[in-house]
């Protein structure tokens, strides 16, 4: 065989052995090591050529095209076995980093409104629905509306029943106090009215925080209630009745059963305590209403003309009927709770069972 034919072949199984190693690379930096055995200053095609200063000068051109285009074979090889690579590598990288997003995520907790909050807010949006107006006064009040406007002069027993928190004052100045009742937004309800030249009807509640010092099972010093008046002409008993039986039934979401009993309010004349038929034992006689089948709710009664006079309304024209209820009370019997310090410990395990937080 002539040098240059055994020349040819030894290009021929380089190239195929090249080739062959190209396609089992396993990842770029091996094929960049295959480029260096092959294609580099010291690489295996050096080392044929080296055979081809041997060869007679008539045969180096023919055994130099040879050269060449192995050369060329094997950097295009290179270069397209580079290119698989790089994308096959990449599609690994991006199954490797990719994140699962069928794991569900995990959910914050969401707060809610207080049980008492809410019940305020149920039984203000009945009376709103109602017509009444919403009208919210101070909590520090001071003797004129908590008590006087009321009826309830200097001396009459009833102040010291309210176990009123009063605020330090000299002696020329009014007593401030926090106020015991909502009853005193009445007064300014009416007031408001009649100095911006106002007169009756009038319909509002009056949503809010009232303060007694007292403090056991049944009571607390902070706790809400919701006071409701409507004056007019010719207001009678039989509105309050109707107006009481509708919030009533609407707040409870069932048909309630009334009954006025007469009581005594410095403020109203008459006045009646309402009972309603004890939602818990379908007024047979249960622990709650204590075997009667009636549980108290509410004050209420027909407003004195005393009140009326206070703010300037003509008693002989208009009449009026009002009642207050305390919302912890109304929202224990709605729910079955059977402790008013619930509603202020803030124990989770209570809040979220009314709602609170998920
Ligand atoms: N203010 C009374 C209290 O806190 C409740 C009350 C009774 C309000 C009779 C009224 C009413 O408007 O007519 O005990």
């Amino acid at each position: 065989m002539s040098e240059i034919d055994s020349l040819k072949g030894e290009l021929q199984r380089l190239q195929e052995k090249a080739l062959a190693s190209f396609k089992n690379a396993a990842d770029l930096n091996a094929l960049q090591e295959l480029r260096v055995t092959y294609l580099g200053k010291k690489g295996e095609l050096t080392h044929v050529l080296k055979g081809v200063g041997k060869l007679p000068p008539q045969d180096r051109p023919v055994i130099g095209q040879f050269v060449n285009a192995t050369k060329t074979a094997l950097a295009e090889a290179l270069d397209s076995a580079e290119a698989l690579l790089a994308v096959k590598e990449k599609e690994q990288r991006i199954e490797a980093e990719r994140i699962d997003i069928t794991l569900s995520g995990r959910t914050s907790p969401r707060g809610a409104l207080h049980p008492v909050q809410q019940g305020l807010n149920e039984m203000t949006a009945i009376f709103s629905q109602m017509g009444f107006e919403i009208s919210e006064g101070p909590e520090i009040e001071d003797e004129f509306h908590n008590f006087d406007a009321l009826n309830i002069p200097q001396e009459h027993p009833a102040r010291a029943m309210h176990d009123t928190f009063f605020f330090e004052a000299s002696d020329e100045q009014q007593a401030k106090l926090l106020r015991t009742h909502t009853s005193p937004v009445q007064i300014r309800a009416m007031k408001n009215c009649v100095e911006s030249g106002g007169e009756p009807p009038l319909a509002v509640v009056a949503p809010g925080r009232v303060y007694r010092c007292d403090y056991d099972v049944t009571h607390s010093p902070m706790f809400h209630q919701v006071e409701v008046f409507k004056v007019d002409k010719d207001v009678s008993l039989a509105h309050l009745k109707g107006v009481l039986k509708h919030f009533l039934s609407a707040y409870f979401e069932k048909e309630i059963d009334i009954r006025l009993r007469p009581h005594y309010f410095p403020f109203t004349e008459p006045s009646a305590e309402v009972d309603i038929g004890c939602v818990f034992c379908a007024a047979k006689g249960c622990r709650v209403c204590k075997g009667s089948g009636w549980v108290e709710v509410l004050g209420s009664g027909m407003i004195h003309p005393n009140v009326l006079k206070s703010v300037g309304i003509d008693s002989e024209i208009y009449s009026g009927f009002a009642f207050g209820l305390g919302v912890e009370r109304l929202v224990m019997l709605k729910h079955g709770i059977p402790d008013l310090r619930l509603f202020f410990e803030n124990d989770m395990r209570f809040l979220r069972r009314m709602g609170v937080s998920k």
